[in-house]
């Protein structure tokens, strides 16, 4: 681990230049970069990862000019980026457009588009703009468990890869949930494919503002759901089989809220709370929260940010409370909130799609 310095930043832009990793903080999430240029260096980041290779990387840029090279896109996808990435760059907002034929295979995973983001934060844009590299960068975590959010995170997930460096800022992420990803048609609709601080509604405003009326699709969660009964009763027997992404070692549930119950969903009965960590939002749950094992708040007040920004963190710290057997999350899903349905977004896959209800 390296404190940010400008003697760390040369140091880890040497490393890069020889093809080695650097994890470093952006404002979303620690991302594992390297060479986007570099195949041995791409090679790595799966295999640190543990990341099948059917799964594309994105690469984070220092400018709009150096998409040039990396991509070929459509007068549309041309139109869209152009305004999209002044409007939202550097933030967090991953646009993917029509791939160069001259990137690797490694980044498209074979297909012909590329994902490319500018990120906000000091250390990433020290690195971007000293090595002068793209850096394909994932979230810094082993493949399927909680992104990292602080640099001690990286550490425990990836701290026994060879010459992998992690830039540490002293400072958790700021938002604390990955990019929103928009992937921009050949011709004309825009789709979300992973929501984030960057809304829909954004999106489209922009764009009407300069005179682009598209379509922005929401693709829906792909997610199977499980059956509660069985999963609860029969102890648990594969729930990694189970837990697909953002997934915390814990088993983990989605509490109903008490308006939505219905009939069929699974009771979580007072005497297993002892085993439960529970991950509340706006106090809803404060008046039981001695009954658990451990009792967090994403945000007693209710904020968005606030959730965003503590989530992964109280994930991982529920993995590590001793004789923890689950973790109780909340349903943050909302009609017209995109900010909590982003976060939720992660909750519902930490949780497999699985719902209880408590007393
Ligand atoms: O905030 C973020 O986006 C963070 C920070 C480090 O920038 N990065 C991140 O990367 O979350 P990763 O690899 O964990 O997630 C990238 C997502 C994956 O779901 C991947 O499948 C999708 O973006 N993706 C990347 N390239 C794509 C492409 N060409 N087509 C479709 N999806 C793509
Ligand atoms: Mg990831």
């Amino acid at each position: 681990m390296l404190s940010f310095s400008d003697e760390s930043v040369s140091y880890c832009v040497k490393a890069l230049l020889r093809g080695e990793l650097v994890a470093f903080p952006t404002e979303t999430v620690y991302g594992l970069g390297g060479n986007a240029l570099d195949d041995k260096a791409l090679e790595k980041i799966f295999h640190a990862k543990g990341r099948p290779k059917s799964d594309p990387l994105i690469v984070h840029i220092n400018s709009m000019v150096q998409a040039e090279s990396l991509t070929e896109m459509t007068s549309f996808q041309r139109q869209c980026f152009d305004i999209l990435g002044e409007a939202f760059w550097p933030g967090p907002l991953t646009l993917i457009v029509n791939a160069s034929k001259n990137i690797s295979k490694l980044i498209t995973a074979g297909g012909n588009a590329i994902a490319l983001r500018i990120p906000i934060g000091e250390v990433a844009q020290s690195l971007l703009k000293q090595s002068q590299l793209p850096l394909a960068a994932p979230s810094a975590n082993r493949f399927g468990h909680v992104s990292p959010t602080k640099a001690q995170h990286v550490l425990d997930d990836l701290g026994d890869y060879p010459n992998l460096f992690i830039l540490d800022n002293n400072q958790s992420c700021d938002i604390g949930i990955e990019s929103t990803v928009v992937k921009i048609s050949e011709k004309k609709s825009l789709s979300i494919l992973r929501p984030g601080a960057i809304s829909s509604l954004q999106i489209k405003k922009v764009l009407q503002d300069k005179g682009v009326s598209v379509e922005v699709k929401i693709i829906k969660r792909e997610i199977k759901i499980s059956n509660i009964g069985e999963h609860l009763s029969s102890g648990m027997e594969a729930p990694g089989q189970l837990l697909t992404h953002y997934a915390p070692s814990l088993e983990a549930f989605i509490v109903q809220k008490k308006e939505l119950i219905d009939k069929n969903s699974q009771l979580f009965s007072s005497d297993i709370f002892k085993d439960a960590v529970m991950i509340d939002f706006n106090a809803s749950h404060k008046n039981l929260g001695k009954l658990f094992l451990k009792y967090f708040d994403l945000s007693e007040s209710g904020n968005p940010q606030e959730a965003s920004r503590n989530l992964f963190q109280f994930l991982r710290e529920a993995e590590s409370i001793k004789n923890a057997k689950y973790i109780l999350l909340p349903n943050l899903m909302s009609e017209n909130n995109e900010e909590l349905n982003a976060i939720f977004d992660r909750i519902f896959r930490a949780a497999s799609g699985k719902y209880v209800q408590i007393n």
